[in-house]
This record gives C-alpha cells, sequence and structure tokens, in this order.
C-alpha cells in the first residue's frame, strides 16, 4: 500500500473514548516487548509514531493511528509482561478482550511472536480465542533479523506447529530493523480489509 498520511488519533482505554467513526481497523496483539509498535512503524514508513522501547511494558493504552485517511491501525496494550503493577494489569485483559470482541469495525487481528521464543501459553490462548470469537487473524513472526538466514525457515515452521495452524495459513517472517516481510505483510492486511466483518454483517 501506498502511504500518503498517517495521523495519531487518540489513545484511550474506555470504550466510551474509541474514535467514532467507520474507518476499517486492523489491531496488533502480542506479548509485550514482541515489537507491536515497531512493526506499525514500518508498515507505516514512520520512524516513531507508535512508541517503541526496550523497556516491555511501554504501550498500556489502546492507540489509534489512522492510514491514508481511511483506515486504522490499532495498538494494543502487551500481555504477558510480570512486572507491570497488578492493577494497571488488571484493567488491561478485559480492555484488550472488550476491544476485540465489541469493536464493530474491526477487520481482523495481526498477532505477533517474537522469532528467537516459541509462543507462551498466553499466545496460545489468544489464538484460541481469536478463533472461537471467530476473528480473522495473520501471525507475524517478528525479529527476524536475529535469525541466520539457514535457521529462518525452520524457525517459522516451528511457531506454526507450535501454534497448531494448518500449513495452508500463512506465517509471515517480518523484521522492523530491516524491512524485511514488509509488502508481503502489506498485502495479506489489504485482503482482511477487503472482507466485510463476518461477525457484523446482519
Ligand atoms: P509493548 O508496547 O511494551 O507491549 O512492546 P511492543 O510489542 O510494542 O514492542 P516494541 O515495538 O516497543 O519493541 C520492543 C523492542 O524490540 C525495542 O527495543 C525494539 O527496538 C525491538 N524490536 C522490535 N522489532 C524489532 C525487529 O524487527 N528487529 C530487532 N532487531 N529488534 C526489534
Ligand atoms: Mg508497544
Amino acid at each position: 500500500m501506498k502511504i500518503f498520511s498517517v495521523e495519531f488519533v487518540k489513545s484511550c482505554l474506555a470504550p466510551d473514548d474509541y474514535p467514532e467513526g467507520d474507518f476499517p481497523e486492523i489491531a496488533f496483539v502480542g506479548r509485550s516487548n514482541v515489537g507491536k509498535s515497531s512493526v506499525i512503524n514500518a508498515l507505516l514508513g514512520q520512524r516513531r509514531i507508535a512508541r517503541v522501547s526496550s523497556t516491555p511494558g511501554k504501550t498500556r493504552l489502546i492507540y489509534f493511528f489512522r492510514v491514508n485517511k481511511a483506515l486504522h491501525f490499532v495498538d494494543l496494550p502487551g500481555y504477558g509482561y510480570a512486572r507491570v503493577p497488578k492493577d494497571i494489569k488488571a484493567s488491561w485483559a478485559p480492555s484488550i478482550e472488550y476491544y476485540l470482541k465489541q469493536r464493530r469495525q474491526l477487520r481482523g487481528v495481526v498477532l505477533l511472536l517474537d522469532a528467537r521464543h516459541p509462543p507462551t501459553d498466553l499466545d496460545l490462548q489468544m489464538k484460541a480465542w481469536l478463533e472461537a470469537a471467530g476473528i480473522r487473524f495473520l501471525v507475524v513472526i517478528t525479529k527476524i533479523d536475529k535469525i541466520s538466514q539457514g535457521d529462518q525457515r525452520k524457525t517459522l515452521e516451528g511457531h506454526r506447529a507450535a501454534l497448531g495452524l494448518s500449513s495452508t495459513l500463512l506465517v509471515f517472517p517480518f523484521s522492523a530493523k530491516t524491512g524485511a516481510g514488509k509488502d508481503l505483510l502489506w498485502r495479506s492486511i489489504e485482503r482482511l480489509l477487503a472482507h466485510p466483518s463476518s461477525r457484523y454483517s446482519a
């Protein structure tokens, strides 16, 4: 996709504060520090519109970005980071779940996994939950630049098998550092956007 405009819309947690309008949305989910904000920046050709940090747990709200005045990218808080204070953490899981379940504009989810680590129980739960909720999703293996060329195939296959995905489902290698995988991921996101929302087509 050719990007001609990117705007930060707002960050919030409460559903009443979600932006209004009918822009279709693609949400990015995954463990804290997996690289969600970095993938968003890379896809949008921005250096730091989404805040990136080496300290896990930085993205604590839901961030909405408007792309080409036509769609939203949604950066959700990362899950699974133990050192976040309990009360903050307790407000996230329901917030993420509420957004994913209720957001009429949601067209699909990008689920991110770190190339260097096997999926955690929380990743497996998220994948099962997305399937049960009937939400279309893509799996992106981030930080692929940290894996040697020769091991990349094995890594993708290992993650695919650990998630229990059928071989027909694509698992996308990606590097926010080198830009590897960007065009392929964009094409798949465009395919998600082309579908009407399966859950709210009434
Ligand atoms: P939270 O907001 O805390 O949930 O994290 P996040 O998932 O948004 O991760 P973020 O994009 O902030 O990246 C976390 C760290 O990983 C940062 O230090 C990034 O520079 C690094 N990182 C992200 N993507 C890549 C990548 O593709 N390659 C390499 N080498 N490092 C990456
Ligand atoms: Mg983030």
